[in-house]
């Protein structure tokens, strides 16, 4: 059976979520990243670095005792986040950046960013502290239409705060859009962009061409086809400002088949082996490690891994269902074949 051994990954945007849950969360993750960065969008959010060292705790403790796990904490900004704030993240050895929400973008986002004229003094600070600034790319304005909020982010907000502040490290999270990958491409160096595997793997076609697949429903909307082959070129194409982050997002299965479902995908049981299939289908599984395990350590000035992951091409079958707390979360690809699978460690 073809095999191949990989620096082990790291996943630079997911979803854990919090209580009860922390146990699925978290040991699924674990499975194949040494390091995870934390989402924010917990409800009430994580908006101090007091509070991002209590979840840490927490998060630490659902871990089970064989397990290696590096939880990298983020502040979520409010339009009340002062540089005090920043300076005190920035001191925390546990946080790698802070998240912005534009108000009402997504899941939990309702303490979200309103404009971020306000906002000055703080992004300053970020610079000046060197701290990264994780951003959820959408407008909201109701005038614009869904499938259009990423690029008129790019226009409207994006495109300017590059150039306002020149060394703040920005990544756009879980990019959709050619006019993404584009933007990305040509910025200046500190910008840069991670990709789902969903996005990489289904466009709007897959969710909605006869009948509506809510747990392909997630945030920003898949896109037309011609978009998710631009990000199966960036993701491929060995260029370090494209980097793995799964933004695996997990809710019940009551949430998800409603009717007002919920966004989020959830990747973390089989997200390896999901991107593995985008990479052998473009001819580029050499590209797949760097994607995985190298670009985004560099970006955030973490140290490479050292241990390592082995894959094996061998047909397998997604769970149905996972249990997640007292209810169940449908994951990618439930029930249906995949085509690798995680070799455990000795
Ligand atoms: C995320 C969630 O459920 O927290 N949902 C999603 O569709 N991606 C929020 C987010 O990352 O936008
Ligand atoms: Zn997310």
């Amino acid at each position: 059976m073809p095999r191949i051994t990989i620096t082990r990954p790291d996943d630079w945007h997911i979803h854990l979520r919090d209580g009860d849950v922390l146990d699925r969360t978290v040991n699924d993750v674990a499975l194949w990243a040494h390091r995870a960065v934390v989402m924010p969008n917990l409800t009430p959010p994580v908006k101090t670095a007091a509070e991002a060292t209590q979840y840490h705790t927490r998060i630490m403790a659902a871990l089970a005792d064989n397990k290696r796990f590096e939880p990298l904490m983020t502040l979520y900004l409010t339009d009340a986040t002062t540089p005090q704030d920043i300076k005190e993240a920035s001191d925390s050895e546990l946080i790698c950046g802070v998240k912005l929400y534009p108000a009402g973008a997504t899941t939990n986002s309702a303490a979200g960013v309103t404009g971020l004229e306000t906002l000055k003094p703080t992004l300053a600070a970020m610079q000046e502290c060197d701290l990264p600034l994780l951003i959820h790319g959408e407008v909201t304005d109701p005038d614009v239409d869904i499938f259009d909020r990423e690029a008129k982010f790019i226009e409207r907000t994006l495109g300017p705060l590059v150039e306002e502040f020149p060394t703040l490290r920005i990544i756009l999270e879980h990019i959709t859009t050619q006019d993404s990958v584009d933007f990305v491409s040509e910025s200046r160096a500190g910008v840069a962009a991670t990709i789902t595997p969903q996005h990489l793997l289904f466009d709007r076609n897959d969710m909605l061409v006869g009948g509506i697949r809510p747990h392909l429903f997630c945030l920003p909307i898949l896109k037309r086809r011609q978009h998710k082959e631009a990000l199966r070129s960036a993701a491929t194409s060995g260029n370090p400002k494209f980097f793995i982050g799964t933004d695996s997002a997990p809710h019940t299965v009551e949430t998800k088949e409603s009717a007002c479902g919920c966004a989020g995908c959830y990747s973390a049981h089989a997200a390896i082996p999901l991107y593995a299939e985008v990479f052998e289908e473009e001819g580029c599984l050499d590209k797949l490690e760097a994607f995985t395990s190298h670009f985004g350590a560099d970006f955030y000035r973490k140290a490479r891994n050292e241990d390592t992951l082995d894959l094996v091409r061998q047909d397998n079958l997604a769970p149905d269902y996972l249990t997640f707390g007292s209810s169940s979360v449908i994951p990618l690809r439930a029930g249906e074949s995949l085509r690798w699978r995680l070799e455990p460690s000795q």
